[in-house]
């Protein structure tokens, strides 16, 4: 499976700050801003357009009324109106240059100055790519957060400051994005809300017939044979020649009758099959399932007891003398595997210089496909990113010594420090942020107990949803992702949370059932690796789709290498 073979290039295209040529709007907010202005630019110049046509049009309606008068006088009377020498030449004059003048008016084109605007703007606006994962993360976003259809029709959502609603067009069209990923659950649910919007009276162009047609596909689809069979009337009501819903009705007849036949004989075949899409249900991929109810805050595995056992302190660095007479707050998050949470550690104005060097360089988080050794944009990884150095601003440098003092870690051999912007729908599903197993370690557990090939496999059981869990890490026959660096694997992740996110976007850890919220100003740690060197399984982590907001986070992986006296490995796997 190709999905199998791009899974090591995850971590790969982490590491290297490739941009792409087109921008990908829907996945960044940064992005979106600009769109905002043109549109706003486009409209200053579409009002200047209609000015200037209003004033030709006022100055051609002035000619047909003076006009419309001379001409109703002459008619009356031809004779003694051209008796006036003055009338005869005016009459001349106006044949002659003036009805021409008025000519060139009419056909004067005031647009110039719009279309040559829209034209410029045009290379920047989104396209059909655009609006279908914008429409794509509207789908995950219901999904997720268990939305219902309504609800986010009307725009009822959580902390919205702008409340925007669905006209039943809109709704129409998201049903046929659904439709053509043949995904008619969610056709469904969209075409029906456009028909009920438009059965409570909405004025819209969309067609009810048209919609009809959709719907009743994707419930007989989904096996609702009599459903199917009502809205296919309702159709017939609207537009009795309509041929396909014609030809439908009777082959639903065809197979109602067939299946009643059946089921005379047989009763309990469909009791079993009933249960078996229950089970089938409930097994669909239950990592998906963990993932989405942490994101909804549901699900949390934490107990009275364990909890009770988490502190939050005044830390020094372990008598670090930057932080011995100003210590950090830090909170412990969870217990294991251990994250803990810095309070008030990166400041609004540096925030905003991080955003501000980060902007322009954003570019939509790539993997890299082996298979076809081209850059690809993957459905498990929708954010923008950008990668900063030490060295282009004291800011940064400052961050990356900040980060050094409080884990003890050095961060010379780190990678740089990585700037992610996910716009609304943006999300990271389950990954780890180390990149392999150590060889050694894998030999010997291989040899001892057959441990870390079990691992192998383990990653790859629930290939072939369209949510696959995938692992970042790579696989012992293939090549390692982070070889080239010479720095060992990415031992501990920091996570800086640069904007408070208004709904979604948590950081959730599927495999123990913790959630961490964004909180602007605050960071995270966590090691992804045991003193071993061996990978911690538990540290498997994911961005939350962003619901309503912008969220705004900068990472720091620490690597291996520079650490063998500030965390000296051990020998037992999981020490
Ligand atoms: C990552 C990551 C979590 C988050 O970038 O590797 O896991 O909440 N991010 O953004
Ligand atoms: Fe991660």
């Amino acid at each position: 499976m190709a999905f199998n073979k791009i899974w090591y290039t995850v971590a790969f295209g982490l590491l290297l700050p490739f941009s792409y040529a087109h921008t990908d709007f829907f996945t960044s907010i940064g992005h979106m801003t600009d769109l905002i202005n043109t549109e706003k630019d486009l409209v200053v110049s579409l009002k200047d357009y209609i000015k200037a046509e209003e004033s030709k049009l006022e100055q051609i309606k002035k000619w047909a009324e003076k006009l419309d008068q001379l001409t109703d006088t002459a008619t009356k009377d031809p004779e003694g109106f051209l008796g006036h020498p003055v009338n005869a030449f005016k009459l001349m004059k106006r044949l002659n240059t003036e009805w021409g003048e008025l000519e060139s008016l009419v056909l004067k084109d005031m647009s110039d100055g719009f279309i040559s605007n829209m034209t410029i703007q045009r290379q920047f606006f989104p396209n059909d790519e655009d609006q279908t994962g914008a429409a794509k993360a509207l789908l995950r976003l219901q999904d997720t957060y268990n939305l219902d259809t309504d609800t986010l029709s009307r725009g009822n959502l959580p902390g919205v400051k702008h409340k925007s609603f669905l006209t039943a067009e809109d709704c129409f069209e998201l049903g046929k994005i659904a439709y053509t990923e043949a995904d008619y659950y969610h056709t469904e649910l969209w075409m029906e809300q456009a028909l009920k919007q438009l059965d409570e009276g909405e004025v819209s162009s969309a067609d009810k017939v048209y919609i009809l047609d959709y719907l009743s596909y994707a419930v007989y689809q989904q096996g609702d044979l009599g459903k199917a069979m009502t809205l296919t009337k309702r159709l017939l009501e609207l537009d009795p020649e309509h041929q396909r819903a014609n030809g439908n009705m009777k082959y639903f007849e065809y197979i109602m009758a067939k299946e009643k036949e059946a089921n005379k004989s047989s009763t309990d075949s469909e009791d079993q099959m009933e249960k078996e899409t229950e089970v089938k249900k409930k097994d669909y991929l239950p990592e998906r399932r963990k993932y989405e109810m942490l994101c909804r805050g549901e699900g949390l595995k934490m107990t009275p007891r364990r909890q009770k056992r988490l502190f939050c302190r005044y830390y020094d660095g372990n008598r670090n003398p930057r932080y011995i007479l100003g210590p950090v707050k830090q909170e412990d998050e969870w217990d294991k595997p251990r994250i803990v949470r810095f309070l008030d550690i990166i400041s609004d104005e540096e925030i905003e210089t991080v955003k501000e060097l980060a902007k322009p360089r954003l570019s939509r988080a790539t993997v890299h496909d082996p298979e076809t050794g081209k850059l690809t944009t993957a459905h498990y990884r929708v954010s923008k990113s950008a990668w900063l150095s030490g060295y282009e601003s004291p800011v940064v440098s400052r961050i990356n010594t900040r980060i050094q003092d409080l884990t003890g870690l050095d961060v010379s051999t780190a990678e740089e420090l990585q700037v992610a912007n996910y716009g609304v729908g943006g999300q990271y599903e389950p990954h780890f942020d180390f990149g392999r197993v150590s060889p050694v370690l894998c030999l010997h557990l291989f040899l001892l107990h057959k441990r870390c090939l079990s691992l192998f496999q383990v990653a790859n059981y629930g290939v072939g949803g369209q949510y696959e869990p995938h692992f970042d890490f790579a696989r012992a026959n293939e090549p390692d992702a982070f070889k080239e660096l010479g720095t060992g694997n990415r031992i501990a992740t920091w996570l800086f949370y640069m904007s408070d996110v208004s709904a979604g976007g948590a950081t959730v850890f599927p495999e123990v059932g913790a959630s961490v919220w964004p909180k602007k100003g605050t960071a995270v740690f966590w090691y992804n690796l045991f003193p071993s060197g061996e990978g911690d399984y538990s540290t498997r982590h994911a961005a939350c789709p962003v619901l309503v907001g912008n969220k705004w986070v900068s990472n720091k992986w620490l690597h291996e290498r520079g650490q063998e006296f500030r965390r000296p490995c051990t020998l037992s796997e999981l020490e």
